[in-house]
C-alpha cells in the first residue's frame, strides 16, 4: 500500500474497506502522516507512543476547534470554543469538568444502572423470544437510553428522540441521516433541534430543580460565579452526544467481535470470571471513536518532521490501540489481557468524563449475555456508518440462541 493511497477522509474505507491495515501501513511507514484534503488537510498520528505524547500536552496542542474533523464546532470561531468541555483548554477546562464531573457520581450511576438494566433486558427478551432480529436498532440504543432517562430525568420515548438527533448531528454525512437540506444544514438543523429540547429542559430545571445533570449545572458555583446558559446547554450537548454515540457502537461491535472470534466467546461464557477483562479489551479492539482532533499552537517537530503553528493534528486511538510496540500481539483478541492500557477513551486532562457511565453500561450488556448464554449468527448484511470519527454498525442483523 503506498502513501498516495491512504486517504483517511475517504468514507469508503470506513464503511467498506480496512481501516486497520492503512493504520499498520502508517504505523510503520509514515506515522507521521500528512492526509491531504480538498481544502487543506492535517496530519494523522497513529502510533501508541505518539498519540499519548500529543494527548499530555494540552498547551501545545490545543482542543479550541473541537474534536471532529470538519465536523460539529469545527471552526476557531465556533461560539463552543471555550464553553463546552470537549472544546476548551485550560484554565477553562479544569473549572467546566468539575462541574460536568459531579453528574457522574455514585448515586447518579446506580440510578442509571437500573434504567440501563430494566431497557437492556426488555430489549434482550424481545430478541431472543423472536429468534434474532437488527441488535444495532432493537437493543444497543437502551443503553445510552438508560442512561440519558437517569441522568436528564426524561422518559424513554424522550431518550431515544435525543438519541436520534444526536446519531443524525455525528452521522450527517451518512445517507440514512443526511437530509434533503444537504450534508451542512443536516448538521445545523439537528444541533438547533437537541439546542430546543435542551432549552426546554432548562426551563423546566429552572421553576422545578431536580437531581439531574441539567439541575447539576443550573447550581454550579465558583467563587459566587455560576456557568452561563450557554455553557449549561454546550456541556448538556456534550455529554448527551458523548452518551448516545459511542456506547451503542461499541455494543454492536462486542456482538460483531464475538461472532468472529468463538473461541474467545467460548471462552468467556465459561468463565464469567473474565467479564472485566473482556469488558477493557472490547473497549481497546473496538475503539469506536476512532481519532480525536487538536490544532497545534506552536511550530512543533515531531519524529523530525515540522508542524506548523495552526495546522490540525489528528490522533488516531483506533490505530494506537493496535500498535505492537504497546501491545503484545495487539492484532490478537485476549479478553483475558492485563494489563491493558487502552487509549479508547483517551488520556490526560480530556479523557472521557463519561469512562465510568460506559463501563457500567458495557459491563451490564457482557454480563447478561453471558448470564443467559447468547450465541450470535449473522442474518443479513451489517452496514456501517459513514463517518471515520464513529466506527459505527447502523444494522447488525442477527439470529441468536440461548
Ligand atoms: C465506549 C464509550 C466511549 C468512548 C470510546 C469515548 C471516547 C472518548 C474520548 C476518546 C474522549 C476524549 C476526547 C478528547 O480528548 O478530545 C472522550 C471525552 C468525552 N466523553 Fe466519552 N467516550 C465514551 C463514552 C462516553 C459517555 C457514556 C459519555 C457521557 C455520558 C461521554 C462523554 C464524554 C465527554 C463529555 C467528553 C469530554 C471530556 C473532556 O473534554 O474533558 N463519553 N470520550
Amino acid at each position: 500500500m503506498a502513501t498516495a493511497l491512504i486517504d483517511l477522509d475517504d468514507l469508503d474505507l470506513f464503511v467498506s474497506g480496512d481501516p486497520y491495515a492503512a493504520w499498520a501501513w502508517l504505523r510503520e511507514h509514515a506515522p507521521v502522516y500528512w492526509n491531504a484534503t480538498a481544502d487543506g488537510g492535517y496530519w494523522a498520528l497513529t502510533t501508541y507512543a505518539d498519540v499519548s505524547a500529543v494527548y499530555r500536552d494540552p498547551v501545545a496542542f490545543s482542543s479550541k476547534d473541537g474534536t471532529v474533523l470538519g465536523g460539529s464546532f469545527r471552526s476557531a470561531t465556533d461560539t463552543a470554543t471555550g464553553q463546552m468541555l470537549i472544546c476548551s483548554d485550560p484554565p477553562e477546562h479544569r473549572l467546566l469538568r468539575h462541574h460536568v464531573h459531579k453528574a457522574f457520581d455514585k448515586r447518579m450511576m446506580h440510578a442509571a444502572a437500573e434504567h440501563v438494566r430494566a431497557y437492556l433486558t426488555d430489549a434482550l427478551d424481545r430478541l431472543t423470544a423472536d429468534g434474532g432480529g437488527d441488535f444495532a436498532t432493537e437493543v444497543a440504543p437502551t443503553l445510552p437510553a438508560g442512561l440519558l432517562a437517569a441522568m436528564f430525568g426524561i422518559g424513554r420515548a424522550d431518550a431515544l428522540h435525543l438519541l436520534h438527533l444526536t446519531r443524525t448531528m455525528i452521522g450527517f454525512r451518512d445517507e440514512e441521516y443526511v437530509r434533503d437540506s444537504g450534508e451542512a444544514l443536516t448538521l445545523v438543523g439537528a444541533q438547533v433541534e437537541i439546542f430546543d429540547f435542551l432549552t426546554e429542559l432548562l426551563d423546566r430545571r429552572r421553576a422545578e430543580p431536580g437531581e439531574d445533570l441539567v439541575s447539576i449545572l443550573l447550581a454550579a458555583e465558583t467563587n459566587g460565579r455560576g456557568l452561563t446558559e450557554s455553557q449549561i446547554l454546550y456541556n448538556a450537548l456534550n455529554v448527551a452526544v458523548g452518551g448516545n454515540e459511542t456506547t451503542p457502537f461499541t455494543a454492536s461491535a462486542i456482538v460483531e467481535t464475538l461472532i468472529g472470534h468463538p473461541e474467545e466467546e467460548r471462552r468467556l461464557h465459561d468463565d464469567p470470571s473474565l467479564v472485566g477483562t473482556a469488558v477493557d479489551e472490547f473497549f481497546r479492539w473496538t475503539s469506536t471513536n476512532a481519532y480525536v482532533r487538536r490544532t497545534a499552537t506552536k511550530d512543533v517537530t515531531l519524529r523530525g518532521i515540522r508542524i506548523p503553528a495552526g495546522q490540525t493534528l489528528t490522533l488516531w486511538n483506533a490505530s494506537a490501540n493496535r500498535d505492537e510496540s504497546a501491545f503484545p500481539h495487539a492484532d490478537r483478541l485476549d479478553l483475558g489481557r492485563a494489563p491493558n492500557h487502552h487509549l479508547a477513551f483517551g488520556v490526560a486532562n480530556h479523557r472521557c468524563v463519561g469512562m465510568s457511565a460506559a463501563w457500567m453500561e458495557i459491563t451490564l450488556l457482557v454480563e447478561e449475555l453471558v448470564r443467559r448464554r447468547l450465541r450470535f449468527t449473522p442474518s443479513g448484511k451489517i452496514e456501517r456508518l459513514a463517518s471515520n470519527f464513529m466506527l459505527g454498525i447502523k444494522h447488525l442483523p442477527v439470529e441468536v440462541a440461548a
